[in-house]
């Protein structure tokens, strides 16, 4: 079970009808300290009230760190920069399961206990036959991985440590399947089978795009590009697509379903859905004399449009993972032969223009991870309709080991929040014919 390593920094004092309440101060590693409020509505009688939780604290995390002013994301302590430079996604699942990078051995062991259970049940290729062969990639994984529930009554006892590592090393080892899966049905192709002698990221590139009719050549460069976008969406705090999977969890739901209740979260357009939106927008935009007037828009308190990919709750400097994104978007125009693309080209310019216009510039809005990532992944060959599900695929990490840490955190209970009631006070029944 997991300590809790909240350090006493003092008390806040609340003044409230005259009469005051101290509440323990609390700090962490990094960041802001916590005002301990958990016995508030028992000593004062009144909520705090965030709606969005823009100043609440769920939880106590030894994941992920973001300061949103300085631009730093850290999983496990280690940058985001760093970790795309010079790591793996499965090394860096590992360190964000596990809290430290792996040696040699457990590398290797983790890559095999993943590698054993990329294939999924064979009858799960029967729920893909219900859908539509336009369904949305997102409908399918959200309702592929709740049904992984009813496959594996062997891994769903959240209480047994040993279920919860082999229900994680199942949800991170299929959801390259299960989403390559979703693209083959969408295009009328057979589903490919993994090939274990492949790495995770390959594995899961020649599953999508290969055919039984030819091989299939994984271009390195492509898989290392595709392999970082993975690291840099793995985790990311308290985000409410990770929020979500917490809150599930709390109430004892099974792993595959906490996961599912994640990836439906993640697929709205204000979250994980950005990647799509904001390729269709830089598609709508088509140009860059055109971009005046969807920055006009975007600043038009009566129009709802707004310049996805742009813009983060807790970033209010640039997102280093839009940074590093940028990198792997050059990366794989080059490798691609479209240097010259034109919607980067459009990007480029919006971002040059947006970061000197004072409505941005005031209201701290930067590109985020998903201002450049739908360039990036539609030329690696994945339709729009797929950006949200590569999301899903790499966050699986970040869910499952935040979901594990929910768990084996002795002081959590079920999430229940309260609200402020401004409803019809009582009142009595008039029956219809006094209407
Ligand atoms: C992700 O939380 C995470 O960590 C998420 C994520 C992760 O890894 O899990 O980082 C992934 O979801 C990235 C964000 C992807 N979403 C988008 O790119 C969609 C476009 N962005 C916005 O919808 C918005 O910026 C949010 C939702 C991301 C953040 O919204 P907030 O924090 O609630 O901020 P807000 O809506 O209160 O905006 C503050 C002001 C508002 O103006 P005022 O009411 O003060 O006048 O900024 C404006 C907004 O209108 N604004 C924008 C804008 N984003 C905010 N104006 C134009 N374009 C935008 N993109």
């Amino acid at each position: 079970m997991r300590e809790s390593k909240l350090k006493p920094s003092g008390s806040a004092t609340l003044t409230y009808e005259n009469k005051k309440y101290d509440f323990p101060v609390y700090s962490g590693t990094e960041g802001p300290n916590v005002i301990d409020i958990r016995k508030l509505y028992g000593e004062v009688d009144v909520f705090t009230y965030d709606p969005g939780f823009t100043s609440t604290a769920s939880c106590e995390s030894d994941i992920t760190f973001i300061d949103g002013d300085k631009g730093i994301l850290l999983y496990r302590g280690y940058s985001i920069d760093q970790l795309a430079e010079h790591s793996s996604f499965l090394e860096v699942c590992y360190l964000l399961l596990h809290g430290n990078l792996p040696n040699k051995k457990e590398m290797a062991d983790f890559d095999r206990a993943i590698t054993m259970h990329t294939m999924v049940h064979d009858q799960l290729s029967a729920f893909y036959r219900g859908f539509r062969r336009d369904a949305h990639p997102m409908a399918i994984m959200c309702g592929v991985v709740g049904a992984l529930s009813s496959f594996y009554h062997d891994s769903t006892d959240i209480n047994d440590p040993r279920q919860r590592e082999i229900a994680s090393h199942r949800l991170i080892a299929k959801m390259p399947t299960i989403a390559a899966m979703a693209y083959k049905y969408s295009v009328g192709q057979p589903f490919v089978y993994p090939l274990n002698s492949l790495g995770y990221t390959e594995n899961f590139m020649r599953m999508t795009f290969s055919v039984p009719a030819e091989e299939y050549k994984i271009n390195p460069i492509l898989a290392k590009a595709l392999d970082t976008i993975f690291i840099l969406h793995a985790d990311h705090e308290q985000n409410a697509s990770t929020s979500t999977v917490r809150l599930a969890g709390s109430s004892g739901a099974n792993p595959f379903a906490c996961i599912a209740a994640g990836i439906a979260c993640l697929w709205g357009p204000a979250h994980g859905g950005a990647n799509e939106a904001a390729l269709k927008m830089l598609e709508e935009i088509g140009t860059v004399d055109r971009i005046p007037e969807f920055i006009k828009r975007a600043k038009d308190p009566n129009d709802n449009f707004r310049l996805m990919g742009f813009g983060h709750r807790v970033y209010k400097n640039y997102d280093p993972r839009a940074k590093a994104m940028q990198v792997q978007c050059h990366n794989v125009l080059k490798e691609v032969g479209h240097e010259n693309d034109e919607l980067l080209k459009v990007a480029m310019e919006l971002e040059r223009i947006a970061l000197q216009d004072d409505y941005f510039v005031s209201k701290k809005l930067y590109p985020n991870i998903d201002f450049y990532s739908g360039i990036t992944l539609r030329a690696l060959g994945f339709p729009v309709s797929m950006f949200t599900a590569l999301f899903a695929l790499a966050r699986t990490v970040g869910w499952i080991a935040q979901w594990k840490e929910m768990i084996e955190d002795p002081h959590q209970k079920i999430g229940r929040p309260r609200q402020i009631y401004t409803g019809a006070a009582q009142r009595d029944y008039i029956p219809i014919s006094k209407r």
